[in-house]
């Protein structure tokens, strides 16, 4: 008998698909989406969203509108005009397909991205600086549209989702985001790591792999632009309100080192499925044992690959890197 191929959409995942597509609404900053895509109109917007050098003379210094107009156009400029309903999910074998459900991201993976949205969309109504405004809000609506892949694998491939929680808008819009952006950090580096031994390992299709891609940039263009802001903002702060913003810096990473050490102990409520992830998560995606410090050696030189094309004057995300050659060091000796 033939392996059931899974790969299209039918039924209730067709509806849940077309309901998620018209949630997402149009992009802001008169961007548009660009329908029906070409190969070579992929490869041209893919090259764009990796590669970008400023026009601005001299140094881009933090707070200064050279650096500001700078972040903006970057973001702007490198923003993929992918739609996600026209993804060519591949077809996988009933095996392929297996190892893709039982990963134990689903869930956590398209609530974060709900929560991410909100948070930032919530943010960016704070800003008034149009430059931070924008870039902000096009960063918000891009993580509605990871939720909308995300929505559109699950579909495809007949992934069961627990059903999700409302995502309220924030309390306290600037504590939010800086959660929000740092968990970026955090995340963003261990999976670029995850996301390229999956791709080495070939445990998934590589046409699998590379429907992906383009969202794993996007996650690193976001963490630039969240290291930029972090840079601005600390600029343009009068400076009596300086030491509590740092006040709140050092809570969000505490925050999110507690949680993290909570998921991996598995307490918090989160669902059970999701424990211990990153701990295993190299087995998960790659089917083979990886040392620790190869994976952290491979974070590092994935982080530096995908930066690499940006121009080298905008600030980058520093905290994980440094923690992760800090600890590689130590691991040495
Ligand atoms: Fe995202
Ligand atoms: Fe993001």
């Amino acid at each position: 008998m033939e392996p059931k191929e899974f790969g299209s959409l039918s039924g209730a995942a067709d509806a849940y698909v077309s309901r998620m597509d018209a949630e997402l609404a149009p992009p802001p900053l008169g961007l548009a989406l660009a329908d029906p895509p070409s190969a070579a109109r992929i490869a041209a917007a893919d090259r764009a969203a990796r590669h970008w050098q400023s026009s601005e003379p001299g140094e881009l210094r933090p707070g200064t509108d050279a650096h500001t107009r700078a972040v903006a156009r970057m973001f702007r400029e490198t923003f993929n005009p992918y739609k996600p309903a026209v993804i060519d999910w591949p077809k996988l074998s009933e095996a392929a397909r297996a190892r893709l459900v039982s990963l134990p991201i689903w869930d956590i993976a398209v609530q974060t991205e709900g929560k991410a949205r909100i948070r930032m969309l919530a943010y960016a109504e704070t800003v008034r600086d149009p430059d931070w405004h924008g870039a902000i809000e096009l960063n918000g609506w891009e993580e509605g549209r990871h939720k909308s892949v995300l929505a559109n694998l699950v579909a495809a491939y007949d992934v069961a989702l627990a059903p999700e929680p409302p995502y309220p808008p924030p309390r306290h819009p600037e504590w939010a985001y800086l959660v929000t952006g740092f968990s970026e950090c955090i995340d963003s580096f261990f999976a670029f790591g995850l996301f390229a031994l999956a791709e080495r390992s070939g445990f998934f299709p590589p046409e699998l792999v590379e429907t992906f891609e383009p969202v794993m940039q996007e996650e690193c263009r976001h963490i630039l632009l969240f290291a930029n802001w972090l840079g601005w903002h600390r600029a343009t702060l009068p400076w009596w309100r300086r030491p509590f913003f740092e006040l709140q810096v050092l809570a969000a990473w505490a925050f999110l080192g507690l949680e993290r050490i909570s998921l991996a102990r598995g307490v918090g409520g989160v669902p059970d499925q999701d424990n211990n992830f990153t701990v295993t998560g190299s087995q998960a995606v790659s089917g083979q044992d990886v040392s620790v410090s190869e994976l952290m050696r491979l974070c590092l030189s994935e982080n530096d690959r995908r930066f690499a094309g940006y121009d080298a004057r905008l600030l980058r995300p520093v905290t994980m890197p440094w923690l992760t050659r800090m600890a590689l060091r130590v691991m040495r000796r």
